[in-house]
């Protein structure tokens, strides 16, 4: 089996993440003589196999249940009752969190956001999401793992994954024909088309907001055999889902976005990077590639251009957020850990293979598209100056119609919650947990990169909504997914949710204020990429703005430990059988 697998491969070790993750599809976990076996295969030292599947959390090296259960824990979830479904799960099962149960038929645990707020609570079952849980459905799926059912045959709406789209704009509504943007794009040349995308001042949708016009231009321009083109599709923000909409539904426009920006920085490889959630995405996006080669939109010569080949391939990733950026995206693209480049040298010169490369997101390369057909001038009128184009916005959390809202840059805060109903609104967290946290008095603040920018994830949270709880959230959301890489966020986001704990356990101190704070500068200045740099800033912006929520955990007036230091030493007493003074330690701060 392994054997079939890694040949199927080449016996490249660049695609090691994906000859594991199939490998594992067949055989439920990654045993020893698998390890083994691929060493022999891949021609690859143990130890680098074992430094990747140490890495993912959708590779499993120790037995699990025949049914993997992951629920999604993202606050929005959390709020929707995810967690009093867990805990009912693990009852009806007798099985307990992150463990096996002893048959060996289920393991149930908790995943960071599956990309499912607008119809969770979510979960994951063997990778499949599962939508729109309830204490119905979670008892049918109890039943259904004991009676052994296999996964194909459970009831096909508990896999339904809904689009949501609430309101539309130009992107949403295109009426696009397949082909369309690549004959425009010839028609413009090479040149021309990157002309176009400049002119229409197009910004990156992953968040950043980086000028894509200029970005496609330094990886054309930048020396080497071969140019690369990257779709990052790897949404891991909590609160997106904007991306699964866009590959559900839209997946030929991405495709051939991709498509030209190949033809504009000369690449003859593409790589879309799904993310490990959405694994449910890959036949029918493999399906939409086939039919592209059957039509003659990707190969050799497409569309009959002399100078333009180009195919692309679809890599799923195994669980980590942090391959969301670009450059452990890269890495994971290579078959290695998803750890982030020293940067410089950026990806456009310095990508996969060390090669040029573009990495943009799914909506950036639709916008490419669009400006294919209707040019540079027509894009740049829509929106604001510095934001043209519009925005695809993930919407969830306490509203009555959650799911993707499009808008031209500009649009405000206010606005938004009253289209999608929002009432009562103490806060909304936008782009993420390492976005901005905003109060009412923000609300006539605007989505654009001059004012609040966002990859697209926009959070709701009413007034019976405890603030400090959603930034409690967010801190171990960061400590699970800190690459580990660097010691500063290793090290800092755990000590940064302890804290956080320690306040929910009553046992906070103005002390604790000012350790956060200390956090915050370590990360800011020590850590090596972006997720550690934002680590705190759900904490921080809730602090200033909810106060409330933490003075009343405020209990004490001086540091209190977080643990029991004369209870530890209980051990100690009995093994040496003292009892005396000297035998205890008296907990004395200022
Ligand atoms: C921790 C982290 C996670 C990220 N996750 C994503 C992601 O899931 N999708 C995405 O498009 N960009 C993500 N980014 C941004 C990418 O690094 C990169 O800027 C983006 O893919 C560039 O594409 P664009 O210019 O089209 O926005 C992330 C960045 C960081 C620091
Ligand atoms: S900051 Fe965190 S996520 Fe980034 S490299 Fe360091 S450990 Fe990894």
């Amino acid at each position: 089996m392994v054997r079939a697998v890694v040949d199927r491969y080449d016996a490249d070790p660049s695609y090691m993440l994906q000859i594991l993750r199939e490998i594992q599809e067949q055989s439920g976990w990654l045993a020893p003589p698998i390890i083994e076996a691929l060493v022999v295969a891949l021609k690859v030292p143990r130890i680098k196999i074992e430094a990747v599947t140490g890495f993912y959390s959708f590779l499993y090296t120790q037995p699990c249940g025949r049914y993997r259960v992951l629920f999604s824990d993202n606050i929005t979830d959390q709020m929707l009752g995810s967690v009093r479904l867990l805990d009912r799960m693990l009852f009806n099962l007798g099985v307990k969190r992150g463990e096996t149960s002893a048959d060996g038929l289920v393991s149930i645990d908790t995943a960071s956001c599956t990309g499912m707020c607008d119809q969770g609570p979510a979960m994951l079952v063997n990778n499949r999401a599962i939508t729109r849980l309830s204490e119905a459905r979670i008892d049918e799926i109890c039943d259904l793992i004991r009676r052994r059912t296999p996964l194909d045959a459970w009831p096909a709406a508990y896999f339904q994954v809904e689009d949501n789209i609430r309101r539309s704009g130009i992107l949403l509504n295109d009426r696009y024909k397949r082909g369309e943007a690549i004959v425009g794009a010839l028609a413009l040349g090479r040149d021309g088309m990157l002309e176009q995308v400049k002119l229409s001042n197009l910004r990156g949708r992953g968040g950043a907001g980086f000028r894509t016009g200029l970005k496609w231009e330094l990886c054309r321009n930048a020396p080497g055999d071969a140019h690369y083109v990257v779709c990052n599709a790897d949404e891991g923000e909590p609160g997106t889902f904007k991306d699964r909409v866009l590959l559900n539904s839209h997946a030929d426009q991405v495709f051939e976005g991709m498509t030209l920006c190949a033809y504009v920085i000369g690449a003859k490889r593409g790589f879309l990077y799904l993310r490990g959630e959405y694994r449910y995405l890959l036949e029918p996006l493999n399906a939409i590639l086939e039919q592209r080669r059957r039509e003659g939109l990707l190969g050799k010569n497409i569309m009959g251009a002399p100078d333009l080949d180009f195919d692309i391939e679809i890599h799923l990733g195994a669980g980590a957020y942090i391959c969301g950026e670009e450059s452990a995206l890269i890495e994971s693209l290579e078959g290695k850990r998803g750890t982030p480049r020293n940067r410089p040298p950026f990806p456009v010169t310095n990508g996969y293979l060390g090669r040029p490369t573009v990495v943009d997101n799914v909506e950036t390369l639709i916008n490419g598209c669009m400006i294919a057909r209707r040019g540079g001038n027509w894009f740049a009128g829509i929106g604001t100056s510095q934001s043209t184009g519009t925005k695809l916005l993930s919407i969830s959390g306490d509203c009555p119609r959650p799911g993707i809202y499009e808008y031209p840059f500009g649009v405000t805060v206010a606005d938004m919650l009253a289209d999608c109903g929002a009432t009562n609104v103490q806060a909304v967290q936008i782009s993420g947990a390492a976005g901005v946290c905003i109060a009412p008095d923000e609300f006539e603040r605007a989505i654009a990169f001059e004012d609040i920018p966002t990859a697209g994830s926009v959070m709701i949270f009413d007034q019976s909504r405890d603030m400090f709880q959603v930034a409690r959230n967010f801190t171990h959301f960061f400590a699970h997914e800190s690459c580990g890489f660097c010691t500063p966020c290793r090290v800092g986001t755990t000590l940064l949710a302890n804290m956080m704990d320690k306040l929910d356990n009553g046992k906070g101190s103005p002390y604790d204020f000012e350790e956060i704070k200390q956090m915050d500068r370590h990360l800011l200045t020590l850590a090596h990429c972006g997720l550690g740099h934002s680590a705190c800033n759900p904490v921080l912006d809730t602090i200033e703005k909810f106060r409330p929520a933490y003075e009343r955990r405020m209990l004490h007036k001086t540091f209190v430990p977080s643990f029991d230091l004369d209870g530890a030493l209980t051990a100690a007493r009995q093994l040496t059988k003292r009892d005396d003074s000297d035998a205890h330690l008296d907990q004395e701060y200022e």
